[in-house]
């Protein structure tokens, strides 16, 4: 679903990600720890071409989002980054909309669904989530688990093969974080592969099919860490 070779990114004359390679295939469940700093952002950014890697490959879905460090064409990105849904740490909901809003905006805009049929597939989701008592809820008047849970439906709405998640747990409490763990487990049974970032070992520990480290630009899997 996800493969990854060579993948280098710089800014300025730090190189963040040295050359990074990593795989997922459907339905696995990938997860990246690592240092403060290390690049995970970075090469999350990079995957979904929202930051641009200086070299290496990123093919998505069988098709080339990056090939040696050159981006597919405006178009072409367009239709690969749909299979990639994409849940950072600060939700970003709009804040001016209501849950059902925030669900039903992308698949009409990105994908042409018409709304009757976006409303459908919404409810679907949000009976998924547990939250289908708050179609008509504002951003804040949530929770920061039921943002979370909204941001997470916004993304799924989309019907993506990939899913990424930076620092998913970060605003969650224990409970919060078991139900996050289950409903991440649901989805890779689905046949959805996911790449997640997390400082949350107990987390990755729930839910990974694997576990890489990200230090000093490099994945390595397993719990890795160089000493300085
Ligand atoms: N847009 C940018 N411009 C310049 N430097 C950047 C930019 N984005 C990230 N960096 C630098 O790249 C390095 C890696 O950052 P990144 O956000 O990928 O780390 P991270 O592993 O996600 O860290 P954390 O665990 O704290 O979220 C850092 O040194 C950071 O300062
Ligand atoms: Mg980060």
């Amino acid at each position: 679903m996800l493969k990854v070779t060579g993948l280098k990114k710089s800014f300025g004359k730090t190189e963040v990600l040295k050359g990074v390679d990593l795989n997922i295939n459907p339905g696995e469940i990938l997860v990246v720890v690592g240092p403060s700093g290390g690049g995970k952002t970075t090469l999350l950014r990079c995957v979904n071409a929202l930051e641009k890697a200086d070299d290496g490959n990123i093919i998505i879905n069988g098709e080339s989002l990056c090939s040696n460090g050159k981006y597919a064409d405006k178009n072409d990105l367009k239709s690969i980054r749909k299979n990639i849904g994409l849940v950072f740490q600060s939700y970003n909901l709009f804040p001016h909309m209501s849950v059902l809003e925030n669900i039903i905006e992308a698949p009409q805009k990105v994908l042409g669904v018409d709304k009757e049929l976006a409303i459908k597939k919404a409810n679907e989701i949000l009976g998924f989530l547990g939250l289908e008592d708050k179609n008509d809820s504002y951003p804040f008047e949530l929770s920061g688990g039921q943002k979370q849970r909204v941001a997470i439906g916004r993304a799924l709405a989309l019907d993506p093969k990939l899913m990424c998640f930076d620092e998913p747990t970060s605003a969650l409490d224990p409970s919060l974080t078991d139900g996050l763990a289950k409903l991440i487990k649901t989805l890779g049974k689905d046949g959805m592969a996911m790449l997640i970032i997390t400082h949350d070992m107990e987390f990755a520990k729930k839910v990974a099919d694997k576990i890489f480290s990200m230090d000093k630009g490099l994945l390595k899997e397993g719990l890795i860490f160089e000493k300085n």
